[in-house]
């Protein structure tokens, strides 16, 4: 199986990549707040706490993003691989996955970290903001929050793949093609 942890904060092109990779390798997409997002729209208490925290830049609690992927690996045993994007995004969060992949007898091929310099996210998502309704990409400030809550909580969870001899930096400036080749040149040696 190839499952890869597509790492980088907010707006560094994950879910962008994550559909180039899904596409190339015929992967399953699971990013966490996309799953957030659809439980919001479809108005569950899961929904409605979530929405609570993520409109403010902060990240929900570790147990309810795990149950989720937890169920999501259950709901596709025959998957050929696994993109995670937005997840792991805490220590203890990696940690669970890794227990979750060593229950199935698998585990993460490789962390891919995209690399976007802070101006360059703000400019991205303030862009976006201007029609995708995602009320966390409006203001500066909870834009701000959410590159806060990535530098303390979320860079740590480098670490974590380094120590294991997995981690991977592809610089996230340019196009879109040109990222997603530098991306399939990491995949490839795998
Ligand atoms: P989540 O949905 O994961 O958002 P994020 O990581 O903050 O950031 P984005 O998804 O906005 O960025 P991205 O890296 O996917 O970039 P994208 O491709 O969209 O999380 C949202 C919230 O949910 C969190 O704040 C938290 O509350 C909660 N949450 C989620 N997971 C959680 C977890 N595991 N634990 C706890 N809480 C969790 O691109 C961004 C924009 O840039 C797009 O408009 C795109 O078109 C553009 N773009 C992409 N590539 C380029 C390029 N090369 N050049 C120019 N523009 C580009
Ligand atoms: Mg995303």
């Amino acid at each position: 199986m190839l499952n890869i942890v597509l790492f980088g904060p907010p707006g560094a092109g994950k879910g962008t990549q994550s559909q180039n990779l899904i596409q190339q390798y015929n992967l399953i997409h699971l990013s966490t707040g996309d799953i957030l997002r659809g439980e919001i729209t479809n108005g569950t208490p899961l929904g409605l706490e979530a929405k609570k925290l993520m409109d403010e830049g902060l990240l929900v609690p570790d147990e309810v993003v795990i149950g989720m992927i937890s169920n999501k690996l259950d709901q596709n045993k025959d998957a050929k691989g696994f993109i995670f994007d937005g997840f792991p995004r805490t220590v203890a969060q990696a940690e669970a996955l890794d227990q979750l992949l060593v229950s199935k007898s698998e585990a993460i091929s490789a962390m891919i970290a995209l690399e976007v310099e802070e101006e360059e996210l703000g400019k991205r998502l303030l862009l976006r903001g201007k029609d995708s309704g995602r009320p966390d990409d409006q203001d500066p400030e909870i834009i701000k929050k959410r590159v806060h809550e990535y530098t303390t909580k979320t860079a740590p969870v480098a670490n974590f793949y380094k120590s294991q001899g997995k981690f991977y930096s592809v610089h996230g400036l340019g196009t879109i093609e040109n990222i997603f080749s530098d991306i399939k040149a990491v995949v490839e040696k795998l």
